[in-house]
């Protein structure tokens, strides 16, 4: 059998998503994209990324500008903090990085705006870094097909799945492979009715072979 990632790259190369305007080798690019796609869906993002990069085509503007501005921009989008943290994020990055955005996740961690996750999957696409992501839709993909049990939301269930992440990522393609599971998350393992027929992982799954797609990942305790 495949390994786990292995069969990610191939279902990504064949039905993931391809073609977003955020697939370039421009860390500046990713991480807006990044930062937008946060709380918020692809096709909601579409427009306010086109919008924003037309204004500030790249870090410099956006740093120079006044962060009135970039609040105007971010208007409808939501959580405001997103776009407060992403001008701080941009005058930081020109201040302590000389305009370049660090390649080391840790390094990017430490930026406002950026956590663990969102660092590498920044350090990811831009670079090819191997690091792992863990968010909303990675840990229910990990909690499904590993069948692990217990609210992702502790810290001991998370710290779970942060090694079992670290110990999945493939030697290469690393960009395609955290691609692949955000795709995944969002078009086959969703949370609601999840499209076990159509996944790569269906032969793997220990949650489909168990019957217990439903119960997991495990919702937060009352
Ligand atoms: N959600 C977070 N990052 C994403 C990305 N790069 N593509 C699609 N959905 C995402």
């Amino acid at each position: 059998m495949n390994t786990f990632a292995e069969t990610l790259i191939a279902w990504q190369r064949e039905h993931g998503r391809h073609g977003l305007p955020w697939q370039v080798d421009d860390a500046y690019r990713v991480w807006l994209s990044e930062i937008m796609l946060q709380q918020t869906q692809v096709d909601t993002v579409l427009p306010y990324y086109a919008r924003f990069l037309a204004r500030f085509p790249d870090l410099p503007s956006l740093a120079a500008a006044p962060v009135e501005d970039v609040l105007t921009l971010w208007s409808g989008l939501g959580y405001y903090a997103r776009a407060r943290n992403l001008h701080k994020c941009a005058r930081a990055v020109m201040a302590q990085h000389g305009g370049r955005f660090p390649a080391d996740p840790a390094v990017l961690a430490e930026l406002p705006g950026i956590g663990r996750s969102t660092a590498a999957a920044i350090s990811a696409f831009s670079y090819g870094t191997r690091a792992a992501i863990l968010d909303g839709n990675v840990k229910r993909v990990l909690a499904r097909a590993f069948g692990i049990d217990g609210f992702p939301g502790t810290k001991p269930v998370e710290n779970r799945l942060w090694e079992l992440a670290e110990s999945l990522l493939p030697e290469r393609d690393v960009d395609i492979y955290t691609q692949a599971q955000m795709d995944l998350g969002a078009t086959v393992c969703t949370r609601g009715r999840p499209a076990c027929t159509r996944c790569p992982l269906a032969d793997r799954c220990v949650a489909l072979r168990d019957g217990r797609v439903g119960e997991l990942p495990t919702p937060r305790p009352k």
